[in-house]
């Protein structure tokens, strides 16, 4: 009786978060040629000062392992045009092949940059929380590239959507 209830609560909680619209990110680490990306929605604030953000990632993905290993990660918001990098960054393609779509920008020394982001934040490793079947890395934000007249791209009930501004 207990586990039934319990599912219930998965499932309405898999929905209700449905609910939440977020900006789509694909979240880099590595470097040179070994390197991997990962589309993600959970990806928050946490303070301005120092810049601090955080991003929750499932341990069974193949950027678990980066993450782990590696001591910066990039986050980089997409922008309305990038639907078709969501479904090659969520596994139709793995590790450095993902790179082959969307205009990236590689350096030795550091995870890739989606040229055309909505926004990228460098972000050096600064925490690792367990939960579960996920770890929540925290990354102090060392460089930004805004690029505020490209519209973000959102997830909200399972799909893609433009943010646009309600009139008053
Ligand atoms: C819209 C969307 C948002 C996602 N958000 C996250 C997330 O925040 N954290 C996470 O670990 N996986 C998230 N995923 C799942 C990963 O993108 C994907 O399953 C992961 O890369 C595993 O595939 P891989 O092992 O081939 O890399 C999301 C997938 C989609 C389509």
């Amino acid at each position: 009786m207990k586990k039934a209830l319990m599912t219930h609560l998965t499932d309405d909680f898999k929905q209700a978060m449905r609910r939440l619209a977020t900006t789509i990110a694909i979240v880099t680490a590595g470097k040179g040629d070994s390197c991997t990306g990962m589309a993600a929605t959970a990806v928050m604030s946490v303070t301005a000062d120092p810049p601090t953000l955080i991003v929750a990632v499932n341990r069974s993905a193949s950027i678990a392992a980066f993450m782990v290993e590696e001591e910066e990660f990039c986050v980089n918001l997409l922008a309305a045009r990038h639907q078709h990098l969501v479904g090659v960054f969520s596994g139709q393609k793995k590790g450095r092949e993902r790179f082959e779509t969307g205009d990236w920008r590689f350096d030795p020394e550091r995870p890739p940059v989606l040229s055309d982001a909505a926004t990228s934040m460098m972000c050096r490793k600064s925490g690792a929380i367990e939960m579960s079947t996920h770890i929540l890395y925290t990354g102090e934000v060392t460089g930004i590239l805004n690029h505020p007249d490209i519209d973000p791209l959102v997830w909200v009930d399972g799909a893609f959507a433009a943010a646009s501004r309600l009139k008053d």
